[in-house]
């Protein structure tokens, strides 16, 4: 007998099949067929090989379909081997689910038949039976690195991960927006935009040859969009690719990457939205913690072995903010010398964020109310001077650093114009004083970079290890 959920789809399949005579084998994935408690007849499964080992009298097969770290164990008479059964080559298993003799296991598939679809030259194939190699190496084939057992956990992380943040925010009322990808908009001011031309507009061309009459660029943010849906829906989000043309050299920083924004209306303290970011953090954490164990316990066996402990203390304890003004006060009392020297006014480097969360005690830390002319034209002003502070947050994290980042946003007509003509965007932004100007409702919002949110549950190094396709080698983009 299968488990249930197994026996309701094979149900379903068989009840499709054209006709009793010609009843074709039940093909189940290999998550199917482990969950399975007891022996079944006539199953397929099909996947790849991962481990061959020949005995005299049997042949013992493990083979992965993508559907779980585990692999499904294949017994076989010898007389079914072929030289084209090798690992990494794929393949179709007809057999019987019969119960194991292996402790680790219910079920194995007893083979009547393998066929084998795509043979496998193993000698260059870049990867081996039974080795982790390191990520490093595994980057170099960002179209293979999928088959190992590693890449395989980390993308059904990010799957299980995608799929809880979109809940987190349907379960809490919020309504999904796509927001564009080309946009003329600069959300962030930052000046490290991916401009877009058609391959015909020429390298320096006058305002009229633009496809789009302005200049586009690839959008740095959604936040902008997501304000002009919060005057009307409340409460949206997105959850789509970002891009920056900033140094993707670095560990946390990535030319293109994935970026979860929430914006809410009738939010008047910066307290609000600190409590939806860590909830969202909880939340989502506690769901891939269920939903892939075996994965993410493959990282923090393998591959960061301090994580495990860490995530625990994250996941326990409350967040800690702290203002700007007194982190700046504790980075300079740190008894270490950074190559930056802390002083108001200045943005935090990466050292001060990984030192401030050590210092309080490796807990997730939100910094508030950063200094006016630090931050963009649309953050909300503190009034606790002549263009002091503004209502900013971002969340620190450890091991990673800044994990999200956000704002109330200047809801306020007059405030918003006067700060727009300074910069001189007064008539690029006029859209967006509109929206000052009908039904103004407090609010605000954050981001959170998808690709850091995956380093800092998982402990990896690298922010091109949690990506599907690194950018490697520079001269292919795949
Ligand atoms: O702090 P940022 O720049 O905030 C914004 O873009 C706001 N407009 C978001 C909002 O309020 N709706 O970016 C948000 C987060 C950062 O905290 C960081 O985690 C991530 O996006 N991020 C990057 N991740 C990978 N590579 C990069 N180059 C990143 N730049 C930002
Ligand atoms: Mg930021």
């Amino acid at each position: 007998m299968f488990g249930v959920r197994c026996l309701l789809l094979a149900l379903r399949r068989c009840s499709s099949a054209p006709c009793p005579k010609h009843k074709q084998a039940t093909r189940l994935r290999v998550c199917e067929a482990l969950e399975a408690q007891e022996v079944a007849g006539d199953i397929k499964v099909q996947g790849w090989v991962r481990s061959v080992r020949s005995q005299k009298q049997v042949l013992f097969l493990h083979i992965n379909d993508g559907s779980s770290l585990e692999s499904l164990q294949v017994v076989a008479d010898p007389s079914l081997e072929h030289r084209d059964l090798t690992f990494g080559s794929a393949v179709e298993v007809q057999g019987k689910l019969v119960k194991s003799l292996h402790r680790m296991q219910n079920v194995e598939l007893k083979a009547e038949n393998i066929r084998v679809v795509g043979p496998c030259d193993t000698l260059t194939f870049p990867f081996k039976p039974r080795e982790r190699q390191p990520l490093e190496y595994s980057r170099q084939f960002p179209h293979l690195r999928c088959r190992t057992n590693t890449l395989s956990s980390l993308l059904r992380v990010r799957s299980e991960a995608t799929a809880a943040i979109h809940s987190f925010f349907k379960d809490n009322g919020y309504v999904h927006v796509h927001t564009p990808i080309i946009t003329s908009n600069d959300c962030e001011g930052a000046g490290e935009l991916f401009h877009v031309r058609t391959s015909n507009e020429v390298q320096e061309p006058g305002e009229n040859s633009h496809f789009f009459n302005v200049p586009a660029f690839l959008t740095v943010s959604g936040q902008l969009h997501l304000e002009v849906m919060a005057g009307a829906f409340t409460q949206v989000f997105t959850f789509g690719p970002t891009f920056r043309a900033e140094n993707s050299q670095s560990r946390r920083h990535l030319a293109e990457f994935y970026m979860v924004e929430a914006e809410m209306s009738f939010t008047e303290s910066l307290q609000d939205i600190i409590q939806v970011m860590e909830d969202l953090f909880k939340t989502v954490t506690s769901i891939v913690l269920s939903k892939c164990p075996q994965d993410v316990e493959l990282f923090h066996k393998y591959i960061s072995p301090a994580q495990k402990g860490r995530l625990e203390q994250m996941l326990k304890n409350k967040f800690i903010t702290i203002p700007y003004t007194e982190a700046v006060e504790i980075l300079k009392r740190a008894p270490q010398t950074f190559t930056f020297q802390p002083k108001w006014g200045n943005d935090l480097q990466t050292e001060h964020e990984k030192y401030l969360v050590k210092h309080c005690g490796e807990v997730p830390v939100f910094v508030v109310n950063y200094p006016y002319d630090l931050k963009p034209f649309y953050m909300r002003d503190n009034e606790d001077g002549p263009q002091h502070t503004v209502a900013a947050v971002d969340l620190l994290v450890p091991g990673i650093g800044e994990l999200c980042g956000g704002s109330l946003r200047e809801e306020r007509l007059h405030f918003l114009q006067s700060r727009l003509e300074r910069l001189g965007l007064a008539d690029a932004y006029q859209w967006y004083l509109d929206l000052r100007q009908f039904g103004s409702a407090p609010h605000g919002g954050f981001g959170m970079g998808f690709e850091r949110y995956l380093q800092c549950i998982l402990g990896v190094d690298n922010i091109k290890d949690v990506i599907p396709f690194p950018r490697f080698p520079h001269s292919c983009l795949l």
